[in-house]
């Protein structure tokens, strides 16, 4: 190689090194700043847009409904929306009953509210599909309750959402859970097998506003990146401190300290956690998934 192209070589190569390095320079600056900005972004941003607001609006009304109906029409749009959530196999198994009724809402779920709609893990409509065109279909382990309710669990929130979009406000509650879970059965003529009622949408216009939102943790112990890890004692102090902080509202109460708890987080896993619950209600769930065919293999 002669001296002129060695050098000339050289020159090209110190020039895209240094266009490298510089260009690598500037991407990381790059990425400090987004970080920076992303971090900004989610502390003191506003909502970007309707649904961001919406969803950020989200709260639950805990009982104190007025006697105002909901209109029809405003119904109708989240009965379209809740079946608009993701599903598995796009195979909807649930079942939703509308009931306006407020003696009956007040029976099932302990609450009255204009509209009440109880969302069942149901695969009835799939089973009878399948036996008037020759095929057994046995949804009968515990993935298809698992997956059913999944998919009832997402629908629920949807309508939340879409009813928070009207300017409705809303209750989801296991109401329906507490007590003998027979009266559902009979109130509502629910098919005895795979079909079990797991969780209630009361809808309506609140007598008051709440005081406030209530807050979440949304960072430790909620959020990991990549991977998970055990806590440290450091992390979950940083927990209970943002329990304690009555500027969250992320407690329940605000009165653990005058019931004699240091943090809130003592009252819960105390006084909360160990209410007297009623004695057999787990057994009666377990009872009701076995009935309906959730739990033990019956393959015909
Ligand atoms: C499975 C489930 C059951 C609930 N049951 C009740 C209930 O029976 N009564 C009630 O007032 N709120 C009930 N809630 C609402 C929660 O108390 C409420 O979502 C939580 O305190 C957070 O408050 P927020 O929704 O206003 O942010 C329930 C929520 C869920 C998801």
């Amino acid at each position: 190689m002669s001296k002129r192209l060695f050098r000339r070589n050289f020159i090209k190569k110190s020039i895209a090194l240094l266009s490298g390095i510089f260009v690598a320079g500037t991407g990381t600056k790059n990425l400090q700043a987004q970080n920076q900005r992303s971090k900004k972004s989610s502390k003191y941003d506003e909502p970007a847009n309707d649904t961001i607001r919406t969803i950020k609006s989200l709260r639950t009304t805990h009982g104190n409904f007025t006697d105002q109906d909901i209109p029809d029409s405003k119904l109708q749009i989240i009965l379209d929306s809740t079946v608009r959530a993701a599903n598995s196999s796009n195979m909807q198994t649930y079942s939703i009953v509308v009931v306006k009724d407020r003696d009956k809402m007040k029976k099932l779920g302990g609450y009255k509210a204009s509209v009440m709609i109880v969302y069942c893990v149901d695969y009835n409509r799939l089973k009878s599909s399948a036996k008037s065109l020759g095929h057994s279909y046995y949804p009968d382990t515990m993935t298809d309750f698992v997956t059913g309710s999944i998919n009832t669990g997402l629908a629920v929130q949807t309508a939340a959402i879409a009813a928070r979009s009207l300017g409705l406000d809303y209750l989801i509650t296991n109401g329906i859970h507490r007590g003998n879970m027979g009266r559902l059965w009979e109130i509502l003529d629910l098919p005895k097998e795979h079909c079990f009622p797991l969780i209630a949408l009361y809808l309506g216009y609140p007598t008051q506003e709440p005081a406030n939102k209530k807050g979440r943790l949304k960072n430790t112990g909620i959020i990991y990146h990549e991977k998970y890890h055990t806590l440290t004692k450091a992390e979950l102090d940083e927990i209970t401190s943002l329990y304690d902080d009555k500027n969250h509202h992320i407690a329940l109460n605000q009165d653990w300290v005058p019931k004699g708890h240091k943090h809130y987080l003592d009252w819960l896993f105390t006084a909360w956690a160990r209410r007297p619950k009623p004695a057999d209600s787990e057994t009666q769930i377990f009872k009701i998934l076995k009935r309906s065919g959730f739990i033990e293999l019956q393959k015909s």
